[in-house]
């Protein structure tokens, strides 16, 4: 009984991740993932795919090195260093939260006691909160003024996401990892149909960058947004290009979906915040 118990087990996991290769462990995938980059694109060193589309265009290269030295986030990172410093009404500070501002490569967590992860942007609400003070709004204002600073602050650090040896931290990663390769929307299209199958490629005007390195550099500036936005504001966008209902910022949805595909990028730096068109 137990035998047969363990087979059907087996048989289940191999369903769920959608391969007949024997059921691997995150770090297994997280090799295979980065090394399916690297063979796509021989021509562009593991440290330099935190650049987005930039990394693998020759053409927009320039320009965005260029945008990137009088950075328009620049404003923000200001601001947002200003926030941090400033006290809340209680007398405590962000620094009661936060050993030191530089932390946006330790992000996103899983959290033992919940059993839920802990975005950046969660952590900041979660401190407010224990403060008495109102929540950020969760996608752009001043969240993006806050993480701004802390992503600079961040800059040259390894990003280093752990899953501990925790069930419910395995089932978050693996929600994650499902949303990434689930097909969905009118266009019946996954995350990985783009930034994966078809990393490299033109959609319309567009060319689609890969997924290695996607988290590291955020809040972002976007012309088109015409100010900075959150990863879950930018993934949301993604979700509707192919006629999905978008999750909500900081839905366990998308946290999940965080915690996978920044697991990706370890071992690249955070370079944040950053410009994208
Ligand atoms: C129909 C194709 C398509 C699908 C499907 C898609 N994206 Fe995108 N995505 C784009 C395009 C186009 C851009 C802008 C150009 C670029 O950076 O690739 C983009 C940009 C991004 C960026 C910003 C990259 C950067 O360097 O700042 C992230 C992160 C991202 N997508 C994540 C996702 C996730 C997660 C999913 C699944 C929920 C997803 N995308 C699904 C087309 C797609």
């Amino acid at each position: 009984m137990r035998k047969f118990f363990y087979a059907a087990t087996m048989v289940l996991t191999i369903c769920l991740t959608g391969s007949f290769a024997i059921a691997s462990t995150p770090a297994e995938e997280l090799a295979e993932f980065q090394q399916y980059y690297l063979d796509k694109f021989p021509d562009t060193p593991k440290e330099d795919f935190i650049n987005g589309i930039y990394s693998i265009d020759a053409a927009s290269r320039e320009t965005f090195d260029a945008i990137e030295e009088f950075a328009p986030y620049e404003i923000d990172v200001a601001k947002g260093e200003e926030m941090y410093n400033k006290p809340f009404a209680d007398g405590s500070g962000y620094a009661n939260c936060f050993a030191e501002p530089g932390v946006r490569h330790l992000y996103p967590q899983f959290d033992s006691k919940s059993g839920k992860i802990v975005t950046l942007e969660g952590a900041i609400n979660a401190c407010r909160k224990a403060a008495g003070e109102k929540p950020l709004k969760y996608k752009k204002g001043a969240m993006t003024a806050l993480t701004a600073y802390m992503a600079y602050e961040s800059r040259g650090n390894i990003f280093d996401i752990k899953i501990p040896d925790d069930e419910r931290a395995l089932a978050q990663y693996n929600r994650g990892k499902r949303h990434w390769y689930q097909k969905r929307g009118q266009l019946n299209m996954a995350c990985a149909d783009c930034h994966l199958n078809n990393a490299g490629n033109y959609i319309r005007s567009e060319r689609l960058s890969p997924a290695l390195g996607h988290l590291t550099h955020f809040p972002v500036y976007r012309a088109k947004w015409g100010g900075l936005g959150t990863p879950h504001r930018r993934i949301a966008g993604c979700n509707e290009q192919v006629r999905a209902k978008a999750f909500k910022a900081q839905s366990d949805e998308y946290k999940a979906l965080e915690y996978f595909l920044t697991y990706m990028s370890n071992g690249l730096e955070a370079n944040g915040p950053a410009t994208r068109k």
